[in-house]
């Protein structure tokens, strides 16, 4: 890891270290990627304000989400499949996730299971649902988490239906992976994953095997989601969720801010603004484009976080600037679990963590609270909650 230097480091080495199907079906977008395109331009578009002369040597980065201390303003996100990109990788990135002081989110499409990462870490992570047609599944799922003391729950709003990936169904990704002549010469060339993979706790979906139908052999996943996930999803579920989980409650893939007074409405302890990294609507707008205005749809009792194209500091920086409380980091740290493992995600955090530090001094900020508008040129006359930031 010595050369490794940013998160494009990792990508490339994701790039030839999991085998193309995996590393594309995390790395693509829906349809034309439009939107996945749109959330790094529109970051980027974002110009930082330098100031000198300020004393930064005590800095820090620390904050809370949602009520729990964290050592930086970062959530590992929910990730499907993320025991595909290496063998056991959900424990490894929580483990990873634990040792540098934030939160991890497992999802409902992991592989390993909530048992697994419970039974594996000893400390409490964030679990991430999808509400599927059978609700007796939903019910019971969130009965596994509370029993893994999982200390946030994450909703995930904005996929009843799937946007197609291009790449999924031109690679014919599969869980586990097919066995046809394309994928035997693609896995001979990475040995190092096969060996992790064959080592690994399991094979398939942990959290639904043996639990909801047809999940032990996943031929298509888009065709699977088309069958059990529930296209009648509504707010109602919301409210019904809300009345079994007894803990926080963070609704994922809010882009619009009618629907994000609804969520405070319902309870919603937290939202990310998300449009689920460019992989569902097509054409959406950039998160970070929709960032401020759902901030200012908000009251301070719900906390904002924002997810959606990070792949440095400065963009987390740019993220808090217009009013997220912490960035949910997805594609960068897979890579860093593809590249190399736990010590790959660890990589990956502190990158992030140093860049966001650095942009921090260079800024003239020394604490997370004091991220605002003022730190974008341009800004300061920028009405957004960052202002109302709590400590
Ligand atoms: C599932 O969450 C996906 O984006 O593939």
């Amino acid at each position: 890891m010595k050369n490794i230097t940013c998160i494009e480091d990792l990508r490339q080495l994701a790039r030839r270290k999991v085998p193309r199907a995996f590393f594309d079906y995390a790395d693509s977008g829906s349809y034309n990627e439009e939107t996945l395109r749109a959330n790094r331009a529109d970051l980027e578009a974002i110009t930082l304000r330098q100031r000198v002369l300020v004393d930064v040597s005590e800095r820090s980065l620390a904050t809370t989400i949602v009520g729990q201390k964290v050592s930086a303003p970062m959530i590992l996100a929910p990730v499907g499949l993320t025991g595909m990109q290496h063998g056991d990788g959900e424990i490894l990135s929580a483990q990873a996730a634990n040792d540098a002081g934030i939160p991890y989110t497992l999802s409902t499409m992991s592989i390993c299971s909530v048992e697994d990462v419970a039974e594996a870490t000893g400390r409490p992570f964030w679990f991430q649902l999808y509400v599927i047609r059978d609700r007796g599944f939903s019910k019971d799922m969130l009965a596994r988490a509370v029993a893994a003391k999982c200390n946030a729950l994450v909703l995930t709003v904005d996929l009843q239906v799937i946007g197609q990936r291009h790449r999924d169904i031109k690679n014919g990704m599969t869980v586990p992976p097919q066995i046809r002549l394309a994928n035997i010469i693609d896995v001979a060339t990475k040995p190092a994953w096969a060996w992790s993979i064959l080592n690994g706790k399991r094979k398939t979906f942990g959290n639904l095997a043996g639990r909801v139908k047809g999940m032990e052999n996943v031929n298509s996943l888009a065709a699977w989601i088309g069958t059990q996930f529930d296209p009648a999803l509504s707010w109602k579920d919301v409210e019904w969720i809300k009345s079994i989980w007894p803990g926080k409650l963070i609704l994922k893939g809010i882009l619009d801010a009618d629907d994000a007074k609804t969520a405070v409405k319902l309870g919603a302890d937290g939202i990310v603004v998300s449009n689920h990294g460019g992989r569902q609507l097509d054409g959406a707008p950039s998160s970070i484009s929709a960032l401020p205005k759902v901030v200012d749809a908000v009251g301070s009792d719900t906390e904002v976080l924002f997810d959606g194209g990070i792949r440095s500091g400065a963009d987390i920086m740019r993220a808090l600037a217009l009013g997220a409380r912490g960035c949910m980091i997805g594609r960068a740290y897979v890579y860093g679990l593809g590249a190399g493992g736990k010590a790959g995600v660890a990589k990956a955090i502190d990158i992030l963590t140093k860049e966001l530090s650095v942009t921090m001094a260079l800024t003239g900020t020394n604490s997370i609270k004091d991220i605002g508008p003022q730190v974008l040129v341009n800004g300061a006359g920028k009405k957004t909650s960052a202002r109302k930031r709590k400590g």
